[in-house]
């Protein structure tokens, strides 16, 4: 992420420009930048959607342009599958992108490949710039989006002459959350779910709240445990100077735009450090990625080095934020409140409109009441608690959040009774242990990715994957083709 761009992307905020939005945790190149060498050839188009499914007096019949993108180039036409990707929180061309293991999917098995966007990201605003005021943002909620995802596949397969050809939905993270959801939701539309990456509990509120910033650490600590002791020795020295009000200091030692002068100031620093560690977690990919920013290979790995690469605990700590905030090499220094957003989420909201949308959503049904508190974990203690998210959240959106919401909607513990379910997560992913990590009956099946980061199971095939991954891979395609079987029985 250049400075160029940050700057591009706070005046197009600014001015209400929708234009290449960023997604949740970056500045995203999208389809703009670099293209993959055997980059599928999606055509982009926008659907008629409803605005309001559950209320028939309040918009009427209005409906909004939703973004998706399909691609015929692999499908046995009229009779093989329908692969859909239930889009999560951003561009939905940075998902298509990024989500190689589909395409090479329906390369095997023939399938007609759909990406759809989620509304109030990317292009699909209902309202245009007026999406994010209060109260336009209130028709962004999960039972919205998935209804907008069912109805787009009955018009879609209507339109397509598909109505014998069986529908299975993936995603990845949130997206994955989603793809489970509509397999519980619309099994007369879909016939099984890959969710990868889906921390379908934590986000009902059924995880602990030390669970994700404590995986984080793991990550590092097990590089080595001399890594995750720099990381805790450095924020060490950041409180030490923030308690004695060294500003000039800190402000040197983290190369920052503005001198910190307040607890406040503090405070963001270390929400913005923190933030370096937890992408650098969940993306520790064993090859260099441009989805969320660029991050080089195994970043985990690079991140020790640099903590690890001389006495000065300041110093390594900045160059580590540096991998996340600085891979162009172009920040002259680091405005902390420009590059990272305090939000509901404290896992970070991103930056642009994108970010607007998922602040709500953590607003109202996802509960993302994670904290660290240097124990459990190697960083400083920042909590979230639901108290602290209430009073946030009524004051930024007027609304209260609903704990305990998705459980009741989404069968909670009770996921046993679903079928046709992959639950996938990496070992790696701090994400991992707020979702289904044990198999709950034949067809709800969880998959462990020893050497896996967050969803690496979507992405495409590389040299560097590890074993794990090429097995997930293995048991997910065969069993989404016997579900497709299954289903072919079914629409007969
Ligand atoms: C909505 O319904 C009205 C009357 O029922 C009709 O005239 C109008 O064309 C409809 N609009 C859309 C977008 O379908
Ligand atoms: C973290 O805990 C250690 C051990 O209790 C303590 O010495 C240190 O001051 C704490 N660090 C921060 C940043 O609070
Ligand atoms: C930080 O990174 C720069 C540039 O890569 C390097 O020259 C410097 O030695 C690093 N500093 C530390 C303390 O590792
Ligand atoms: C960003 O990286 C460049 C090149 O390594 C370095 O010269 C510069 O000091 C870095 N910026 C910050 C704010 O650390
Ligand atoms: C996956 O890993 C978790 C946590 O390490 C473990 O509890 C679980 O049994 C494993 N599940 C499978 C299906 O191997």
């Amino acid at each position: 992420m250049n400075f160029v761009a940050i700057i591009l992307t706070l005046l197009g905020v600014m001015a209400g420009v929708q234009e290449s939005l960023p997604s949740r945790y970056f500045k995203s190149k999208g389809h703009h930048g670099r293209k993959a060498e055997n980059e599928p050839p999606f055509t982009e188009k926008y659907f008629s959607q409803i605005v309001d499914h559950f209320n028939f007096n309040s918009m009427g019949n209005g409906t909004f342009n939703q973004r998706y993108l399909i691609t015929e180039k692999y499908w046995d036409r009229k009779n093989g599958p329908i692969f859909f990707y239930t889009g999560n929180e951003g561009d939905i061309w940075d998902f298509a992108l990024n989500s190689g293991f589909i395409t090479e999917l329906a390369e095997q098995q023939r399938a007609l490949v759909i990406f759809a966007e989620h509304r109030y990201y990317g292009k699909s605003l209902p309202f245009g710039q007026e999406s994010f005021n209060i109260p336009q943002v209130g028709l962004l909620t999960v039972e919205q989006a998935l209804a907008d995802f069912a109805l787009l596949i009955s018009q879609l397969k209507q339109e397509l002459g598909a109505s014998n050809c069986p529908v299975i939905v993936f995603g990845g993270s949130y997206g994955g959350m989603l793809s489970a959801y509509m397999r519980q939701r619309y099994p007369n539309l879909v016939a099984g779910a890959l969710a990868a990456s889906a921390p379908v509990l934590s986000t009902a509120g059924m995880g602990d709240p030390r669970q994700f910033f404590r995986d984080v650490t793991s990550d590092f600590e097990g590089y080595a445990p001399e890594c995750s002791a720099a990381v805790r020795g450095a924020f060490q020295r950041v409180q030490d100077l923030a308690e004695h009000q060294a500003y000039d200091r800190l402000q040197s030692a983290f190369a920052l735009c503005k001198k910190p002068s307040s607890p406040g100031d503090v405070r963001q620093l270390k929400g913005f450090l923190r933030n370096a560690f937890t992408l650098l977690a969940m993306l520790d990919y064993p090859y260099s990625t441009h989805f969320w920013g660029d991050m080089p290979a195994h970043p985990v790995k690079v991140a020790c080095e640099a903590m690890l690469s001389g006495p000065d605990l300041l110093a390594n700590l900045r160059n580590t934020s540096g991998i996340v905030y600085n891979s162009t090499g172009e920040q002259t220094c680091f405005d902390l409140y420009s590059l990272y957003v305090e939000c509901a989420d404290p896992t970070g909201c991103g930056l642009g409109s994108n970010s607007l949308a998922w602040d709500y959503q953590a607003c109202t049904e996802i509960e993302l009441c994670y904290e660290s508190n240097n124990v459990t974990d190697m960083f400083p203690a920042m909590t979230f608690t639901p108290a602290e998210r209430l009073a946030y959240c009524s004051k930024r959106w007027g609304v209260t959040p609903r704990p305990g919401w998705l459980q009741t909607q989404y069968w909670g513990d009770a996921l046993s009774t679903a079928s046709n379910i992959i639950y996938s997560n990496g070992d790696l992913d701090p994400w991992a242990n707020g979702g289904v990590r044990t198999s709950l009956s034949p067809s709800v099946v969880a998959i462990n990715i020893t050497d896996g980061a967050h969803h690496l199971d979507l992405r495409g095939s590389n040299d560097a994957d590890p074993a794990s991954v090429i097995s997930a891979r293995k048991t997910e395609a065969n069993l989404i083709a016997q579900w497709v079987a299954m289903e072919r029985l079914r629409l007969k």
